[in-house]
């Protein structure tokens, strides 16, 4: 079953740059020229979201990379999904491997901040992936499941609108070690199973599922063919824009 949804790629800046790299990757970005049918989203570091919000193009969407996962209030450090929306920030990466591992975000925690941050709005790139030893030790499906299973049992049905699913292999993420196209179609085609049987068939075929993890100008064609594959959500080369607009005209090459 191929997913029916609009491809969508996403560019997680992660915590890189600073006001002069960021101001001239605003402007190669809007250089580019997105010639496909795609959703584009961008997740600089969160103090710079104001001064990419006003000078990026409006074809590129914004996104933060992380929010708390309630009400704000005596949080230090944190940034509620309340402010995200109130500052016109439309989209969250929550649940990303590098905030499960460094910052022991748990299953549990990641289904509760995405539900909370639909609930104020937002929409949610929800990020899940396989350690390599997870991988190695066939149990790459069942991370997958037990991780999307803490989130599906936070959500209604209709809530799977505002999600997309980010499978992000861990052993893939900044290693230029990229899953082959056969390994991440493989993959999402399981997620995509599940969310039929743990959600419905509708969600199933709808919901878009981004691979994520190495991604680059060279190799992103060859994943964009993948039927499952709905969209990317990029690390390191969503900071260099040429590359990153390449990444996200592979959309032509989707064609489900
Ligand atoms: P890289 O593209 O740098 O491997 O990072 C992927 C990622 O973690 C995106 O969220």
């Amino acid at each position: 079953m191929a997913g029916t949804g609009k491809f969508v790629v996403g560019g997680n800046w992660k915590c890189n740059g600073n006001t002069a790299s960021i101001t001239q990757l605003v402007k190669d970005l809007n250089k580019g020229e997105i010639d496909a049918d795609v959703d584009v989203i961008v997740a600089p570091p969160m103090l710079y979201l104001p001064k990419v919000q006003s000078p990026i193009d409006r074809q590129f969407k914004l996104s933060a990379q992380n929010c708390w996962v309630s009400e704000g209030g005596a949080f230090t450090g944190e940034v509620s999904a309340e402010m995200l929306a109130d500052a016109n920030v439309p989209w969250v990466i929550l649940g990303h491997s590098e905030r499960r591992a460094l910052c022991g975000e748990s299953d549990e925690f990641v289904g509760k901040k995405v539900a909370y941050a639909i609930k104020n709005g937002l929409s949610v790139m929800a990020c899940i992936g396989e350690t390599l030893q997870e991988r190695e030790s066939g149990a790459t499906q069942d991370v997958c499941r037990r991780q999307l299973q803490a989130i599906v049992n936070e959500l209604s049905a209709g809530d799977w609108e505002k999600v997309v699913i980010a499978y992000e292999p861990v052993w893939a993420i900044g290693t230029g070690k990229v899953a082959t196209p056969e390994q991440a179609q493989e993959t999402h085609a399981g997620i995509r199973a599940f969310m039929a049987s743990a959600v419905s068939q509708d969600v199933a075929s709808k919901v878009r599922i981004q691979y994520g993890g190495s991604v680059n100008a060279g190799n992103c064609e060859e994943l964009a063919k993948q039927e499952d594959i709905d969209g990317f959500l990029v690390g390191g080369a969503s900071l260099i824009g040429d590359a990153f607009i390449t990444i996200c005209n592979s959309a032509k090459y989707n064609t489900y």
